[in-house]
């Protein structure tokens, strides 16, 4: 079942066309990468995607329904985005973050253990790598349908 599509989407910055004539499909259990050079497009790409960036033209479907709902509606039906910048709230603890992430943090804690010794920390604090951990972290928690994210492995190590 494909859960999110792009249909000839083209999305840009006023009068400056960015990504144009998108077709993309991203179906149940699959991961699609998206590559390309700097300011190719790719994060304007996602923002359009998850309902950040309305698209100029053509048509963006979320579970199989033309969408133009903002990004906290599709986010309640299950899609997440993590950003280029690191989506944390840099001025609660860990545990607040995930707190955050409308679902049970114990599997992404399995995930990522190197944050349990964090939880208290301030997010603000934590070295990059660790942040983007937590920001993947955050929305894992959320048991999200369709995770969408920019840089993925944004000063990750291997
Ligand atoms: N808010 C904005 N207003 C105007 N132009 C923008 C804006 N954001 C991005 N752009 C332009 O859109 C183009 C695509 O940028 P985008 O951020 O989507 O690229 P990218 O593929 O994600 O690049 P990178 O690999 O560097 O992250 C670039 O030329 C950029 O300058
Ligand atoms: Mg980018």
């Amino acid at each position: 079942m494909t859960l999110l599509a792009a249909h000839g989407m083209s999305a840009g910055y006023g009068p400056v066309p960015v990504v144009t004539d998108l077709d993309l499909h991203v179906g149940e259990g699959e991961i699609v990468a998206l590559l390309g050079a700097n300011g190719a497009g790719k994060s304007t790409t996602l923002m359009s995607l998850c309902g950040l960036l309305p698209p100029s033209s053509g048509t963006v479907e979320w579970l199989g329904q033309p969408v133009r709902s903002p990004l906290h509606r599709r986010a309640r039906a299950g899609l997440r985005y993590v950003s280029e910048e690191r989506s944390i709230v840099r001025g609660l603890s860990t545990l607040g973050n995930l707190q955050l992430g409308l679902g049970p943090i114990e599997e992404a804690l399995e995930l990522f253990p190197e944050l349990r010794p964090l939880l208290k920390r301030s997010a603000g604090v934590l070295s990059g790598g660790q942040q983007q951990m937590l920001a993947l972290a955050c929305a894992l928690a959320g048991e999200p349908r369709v995770l969408l994210v920019d840089e993925l492995s944004l000063g990750l190590a291997p």
